[in-house]
């Protein structure tokens, strides 16, 4: 498993893979390696011939006061996590992917502009302008996406829709705790009383939509 922190490198290598005739599937994360992001590069093994997990905390995507400085950064151990579940072919940890004077951003509309649009509006002008970059330094025919992000996967699609990019986005399925808590890095940020009621918003999901007004009960402070 190679480990890669060079953008030319990292080019380099998908091309002479390409080249040879092998497929190529792009894992994008920051990190914090947990059983739903190997759930994803193991989808991604089953779809192309090479793997690449990008890890990389993007601080474009973090708003003034949230967590980018605390937000978990553990290099060492996902790289033993994701060789502990069959590894891939090459990881790429880059030290900084934007250059001193970076002034060029995705500023994605549509089906970015409602929810998470709403309560963090720096939130998707961050993620497409970082997936783009990776999508440019990693020209992989595939990138795989967790549902557990809805939002993000539809303005990634949206993006490569509007921008003609000549990548396939696939889509994983959310990884749960047994109890029905989506995995998450941020998780660990729950304090024992917000933990047990996370799961919760799963469990009322489900249910049909009367049940709503017992959940909001169940979660006033
Ligand atoms: O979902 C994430 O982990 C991030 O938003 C992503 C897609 C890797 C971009 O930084």
């Amino acid at each position: 498993m190679k480990i890669l922190h060079n953008k030319a490198e990292m080019t380099a290598t998908t091309i002479a893979w390409q080249a040879a005739g092998e497929t190529v599937c792009l894992v994008p994360t920051m990190g914090s390696i947990h059983q739903g992001h190997l759930a994803l590069i193991a989808a991604a093994r089953k779809t192309a011939n090479r793997v690449i997990v990008s890890i990389y905390v993007n601080p474009t995507q973090f708003g003034v006061g949230e967590d980018f400085d605390h937000y978990p950064r553990t290099l060492e151990a996902d790289c033993a996590a994701i060789t502990a579940a069959g590894g891939c072919d090459a990881i790429y940890a880059p030290a900084n992917m934007y250059d001193d004077g970076h002034a060029t951003s995705i500023v994605p509309a549509g089906v970015a502009l409602a929810m998470e649009g709403q309560t963090r509006p720096h939130f998707f002008t961050g993620v497409a302008t970082i997936v783009l970059k990776l999508f440019t330094h990693i020209p992989a025919n595939f990138a795989i996406f967790g549902e557990k992000d809805y939002q993000q996967l539809a303005v990634i699609r949206q993006m490569v829709r509007d921008l003609d990019l000549n990548i396939t986005i696939l889509a994983q399925p959310t990884i749960r705790e047994t109890d029905g808590l989506a995995l998450s890095s941020r998780n660990l940020y729950l304090s024992a009383a917000e933990r047990k009621l996370a799961p919760l918003l799963y469990a009322e999901c489900r249910k049909p939509p009367n049940r709503l007004p017992e959940a909001r009960q169940l979660m006033r402070p």
